[in-house]
């Protein structure tokens, strides 16, 4: 998959591992090609220029779906979330993950470098590439009425 990656300064906070460089690096050993839009170090940035450019790389069909990064995961997704077309889901537990594609067909996960560990962010970026969307008239049409 092509795989749209976004964070704002909270991506590249310190201690190490750097969560947005270190995310790359698993998305890429799972052998799926990632558009990295930015940002690109420590200096405060705004998290929704980040969300816009993941999210124009979603809709113009550069990528499949995008992983977005902020301190909480919160403010990045409500900032995707204004785009006609995105369904950014900012999840903490595989549950919330699995059911964002099993029936909200999210086309992007949020995670907060300040709420998960990295391994756990690894985890719930697995589950969200691999869970199907469940489909069915009921789903459908509950995502149908979002636009
Ligand atoms: C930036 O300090 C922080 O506010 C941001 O990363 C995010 O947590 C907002 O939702």
């Amino acid at each position: 998959m092509i795989i749209a990656v976004g964070s704002d300064h909270a991506g590249y906070e310190a201690p190490e591992p750097l969560y947005k460089p270190s995310i790359i690096s698993y998305l890429e050993s799972l052998g799926h090609v990632v558009i990295d839009c930015g940002t690109s170090g420590t200096e405060s940035v705004d998290y929704p220029d980040f969300a816009d450019a993941v999210c124009e790389a979603i809709l113009n069909g550069r990528a499949d779906c995008g992983v977005l990064i902020c301190g909480t995961g919160i403010g990045i997704g409500m900032a995707a979330n204004r785009h006609r077309g995105i369904r950014a889901a900012t999840c903490t537990t595989t549950e919330m993950v699995r059911l964002a594609r099993a029936h909200n067909d999210a086309n992007i996960l949020a995670v907060g470098r300040r709420i998960l560990p990295l391994n756990q962010c690894f985890e719930l970026i697995s589950l969200f590439l691999s869970t199907p969307f469940e489909g069915g008239e009921r789903h459908s049409r509950r995502i149908g009425k979002m636009g």
